[in-house]
């Protein structure tokens, strides 16, 4: 049986989702369809990852009924501000072929500008109060960007989406989502920013991890049955990305058995405060101002 999380506005959001970054448009359709007959109900994908239209037809291709999965998006950086947000939805709507998206969130929290961050995230508020949101929130954000935003804004971000996996767990930044009501979600969960290929040398893969390995073996499931059901004992939403279907299917099991407390506490520690994905507070420019094109 698959868990459920509630975000702080009541609706409900499956505990496992599927993400999808770096998927290439042309497997992007098969890959979100293999997910969805498999059993995933959640999808995370973004502007900046170039493929919310076969996310769209990934979902229609499944058959379901849209009511049963809960969509999430990104709006890119280069379209923050009030109305320019409002219209990276609707781009986006266009692109996924869905009238309403079930969560809408901030791609990355911008500190150097964060009059337009605010103004961005207050595009979001007003699309939630006209119903074109089921729900807001934002990634990327540390606990001065959260406490900024909120002083600032009137509704509390339902989720907060940061690279957490047991070499990078954040313990500062869940306690502060947890402190305000916002739902910690984990990217790279299994951590695949510690091992994707071409992202710089000397990386080292918590896939690998003997810690985890011998947790594995104890319960004969995979390290990354272990890491997502750390994930779901300790209360966070978490999105793998695969295509392999092996693995999609793999990455879903995780239901059917239980992590003990010391072996919680293990992976807890495995902990090196050490961060793997772009630093939110730098001023990357290029990348921050890549365009997103029109539906
Ligand atoms: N907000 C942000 O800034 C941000 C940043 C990064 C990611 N994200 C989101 O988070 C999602 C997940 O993060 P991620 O894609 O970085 O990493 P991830 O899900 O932790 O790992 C994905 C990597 O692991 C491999 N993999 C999947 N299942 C596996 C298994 N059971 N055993 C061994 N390897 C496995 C995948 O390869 P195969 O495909 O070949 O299986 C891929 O290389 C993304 O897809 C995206 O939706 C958000």
């Amino acid at each position: 049986m698959a868990s459920e999380l509630t975000l702080n506005n009541g609706v409900a959001l499956p505990g496992i989702g599927f993400g999808v970054f770096q998927n290439p448009p042309e497997q992007t359709a098969a890959a979100v369809e293999t997910a969805l007959r498999t059993g995933y109900r959640h999808i995370d994908t973004a502007a900046a990852y170039g493929n919310e239209r076969e996310v769209g037809e990934g979902l229609r291709r499944s058959g379901l009924p849209r009511e049963d999965v809960f969509i999430e998006t990104k709006v890119w950086v280069s379209d923050y501000g009030f109305d320019q947000t409002r219209h990276a939805f609707e781009k986006a709507s266009a692109k996924l072929g869905l009238e309403v998206i079930d969560l809408l969130i901030l791609h990355q929290p911008m500190p150097h500008y964060f009059d337009r961050t605010v103004a961005a995230y207050r595009g979001l508020e007003k699309l939630l109060a006209d119903g074109r949101v089921r729900a807001i929130g934002v990634s990327n954000f540390m606990p001065e960007d959260l406490e900024r935003l909120i002083e600032r804004t009137d509704v509390v971000p339902a989720v907060n989406q940061v690279e957490l996996h047991p070499y990078f767990s954040q313990p500062d930044v869940q306690a502060a989502d947890a402190s305000h009501g916002v739902l910690t979600q984990a990217w790279s969960p299994i951590g695949g920013i510690t091992f994707y290929s071409g992202w710089g040398e000397g990386r080292k893969s918590v896939m690998d991890d003997p810690v985890l390995a011998r947790i594995a073996e104890a319960h004969a499931k995979s390290p990354a049955q272990v890491m997502l059901r750390w994930h779901v004992q300790e209360g966070r939403s978490a999105i793998p990305k695969s295509t392999n279907p092996t693995r999609i299917a793999e990455n879903f099991d995780v239901f059917g058995f239980e992590l003990a407390d010391d072996e919680i506490a293990l992976i807890d520690g495995l902990d090196t405060g050490v961060r793997n994905g772009p630093d939110p507070r730098g001023r990357n420019e290029g990348y921050w101002d890549m365009k997103i094109p029109e539906a």
